[in-house]
């Protein structure tokens, strides 16, 4: 058998016993071959735990704990392997010669694996725990991409579930009539059978008690009885613009103060909002019931990747 085949200890000689720095792990390599090994076990558990809580959706207390607990041991077990199993230093390399001789080199190689066998009786064992450990690591963290891919949005982002002949209903599913706002009132409304659902939600303003149609220009028919109807999402980050100044007729956006002229299409006037809220054209049937009369002009919502 040679050398490099041979992982098995040779204790250190007596003399090196004696010497009074030797540390304490150098005395019992064997124990610090257990710690190093425990604690790349615990950090693979850790990262196989980390793996199914983040699968099954747990909480992210215990995706944080597993992940964490894989890191720490895997991370004290490589740490320990190295800092008290390989040789130690300090080395020092003569600068006078470039090249070693041959016997130096021999010298070398003797020393290095003479000091590796002296301390590692299980390298094999260690290697593959380390092995097994980055492995799971490097799947795990693969995990993240895998898992929370959702479908391709496809057209999804340009539509909505509105379409013209859409009841307009609340988030309860009552049906909007033409009388139950006021002048000044405002509602959140989605299209009936999706109520409750974000990218569908529309604000309703009611501007004025007449039959007119109240809207921008070149959409003149897209209002109907004093009533026009903005898509409630904003342009700039999502949120739901739901803050109506009656006087000024402008819509404003709570969370960075974006301000839609409402008379004018929701043009923004102030703040970061790039583009105007997109419009729901609306109608009022034979019964007073309001409804869709189309769908929106454009894309509702902040701007993604095919829409800047
Ligand atoms: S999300 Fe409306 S202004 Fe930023």
């Amino acid at each position: 058998m040679s050398a490099e085949d041979d992982h098995s200890v040779s204790p250190l000689p007596p003399a090196a016993l004696d010497d009074p720095h030797l540390q304490p792990y150098a005395r019992r390599p064997e124990a610090a071959q257990t710690v190093a090994a425990v604690a790349m076990v615990i950090g693979f558990l850790g990262f196989i735990g980390f793996g199914v809580s983040y699968w099954v959706v747990a909480s992210t207390q215990w995706q944080a704990a597993t992940f964490g607990i894989g890191l720490f041991g895997f991370g004290f077990g490589v740490t320990a392997w190295g800092k008290y199993l390989m040789p130690q230093g300090p080395f020092v390399e003569e600068r006078h010669q470039f090249h070693s001789t041959e016997a130096e080199r021999d010298a070398m190689t003797a020393a290095v694996v003479e000091r590796g066998g002296m301390v590692v009786k299980r390298r094999k064992v260690l290697g593959g725990l380390f092995a097994l450990g980055s492995t799971a690591m490097g799947i795990v963290l693969l995990f993240p991409l895998l898992r929370s891919l959702g479908p391709k949005p496809g057209r999804t982002l340009f539509q909505t579930n509105w379409k013209k002949g859409s009841k307009a209903v609340t988030i309860n599913g009552r049906q909007v009539y033409e009388e139950d706002l006021e002048v000044g009132g405002v509602m959140t409304v989605f299209p009936e059978g999706f109520e409750g659902s974000s990218p569908d939600q529309v604000i309703l303003i009611r501007l004025a008690d007449t039959t007119q149609p109240l809207s921008a220009p070149g959409r003149t028919s897209w209002g109907v009885a004093g009533y026009v109807a903005y898509s409630k999402l904003c342009t700039h980050l999502g949120c739901p613009v739901g803050l109506y100044q009656e006087q000024t007729q402008q819509l404003v956006c709570p969370c960075h103060q974006s301000v839609f002229n409402v008379l004018a299409g929701a043009v923004p006037e102030f703040g970061p909002a790039p583009r105007p809220l997109p419009q729901l054209p609306i109608t009022v049937d034979a019964q007073g019931r309001l409804r869709a009369n189309g769908t929106f002009d454009q894309a509702v919502g902040p701007g993604f990747w095919e829409r800047p």
